[in-house]
């Protein structure tokens, strides 16, 4: 099974969600670490309660987002991490992390990227009067929100719709597709070509012996 490390910083919703997927067996992939870099974060406590390792690393301990990353880096290798998910982590990640695991850094944006990078994204997509939003799974790249995109999911824009009733829309959008980005790179399905990111077609099952 692929060795997922999850980084959240908040809530931690998107890891719960991947937590089901991969505990009950719908996914092959497992999650081997959480890790955030605050103490109080959500998903620490959604990731012991599934008995998750976790790791807290405070980036406020740290001189430069250089030697932050490098920690980081460095417990995601203990735990042989061979995909890192980014859920709701709000730290920006410096070459020295996009170095370390090239091509295997995923990210989900609630919002149609390229719209609304950045944050406040639900009230930039009110604001605009856009008529619909949604969330994106795309690898990391230098960017902010930037990195070739794998998966998106559309969600409308309602008459009366406040940014707390966007986002829940959003979210259960969301929850559903990174389980199936983080099932893609499991499979060996996901191939960057500059931008663009291919999605192989799902292999024919092996035929049975006559
Ligand atoms: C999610 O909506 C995620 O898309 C967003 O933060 C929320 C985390 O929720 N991420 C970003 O805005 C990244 N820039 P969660 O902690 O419940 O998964």
């Amino acid at each position: 099974k692929l060795r997922v490390g999850v980084l959240a910083s908040g809530r931690g919703s998107n890891l719960q969600s991947l937590l089901e997927q991969s505990l009950g067996g719908k996914i092959d992939a497992q999650v081997v670490l959480v890790a955030s870099n605050k103490a109080d974060a959500g998903a620490l406590e959604k990731a012991r309660e599934a008995g998750i390792p976790t790791r807290v690393i405070d980036h406020r301990g740290f001189a430069s987002r250089e030697d932050f990353d490098t920690a980081m880096v460095a417990a995601l290798r203990e735990a042989g991490v061979e995909l890192v998910v980014l859920a709701g982590f709000m730290r920006l990640l410096s070459k020295v992390f996009l170095e370390a695991f090239p091509q295997r850094i995923m990210n989900i944006h609630p919002s149609l990227l390229p719209a609304f990078p950045g944050l406040n994204v639900q009230r930039q997509a009110l604001e605009y009067g856009a008529r619909f939003s949604g969330c994106t799974v795309h690898f990391v790249d230098g960017g902010l929100d930037t990195g070739p995109i794998i998966i998106q999911a559309v969600v409308p824009i309602l008459e009366d719709d406040s940014e707390q009733s966007l986002a829940a829309r959003i979210l259960a959008e969301e929850h559903r597709i990174y389980p199936r980005a983080v099932q893609l790179f499991a499979e060996g399905r996901l191939r960057v070509e500059g931008r663009r990111v291919r999605i192989a077609p799902k292999a024919d099952p092996p035929e049975t012996a006559l």
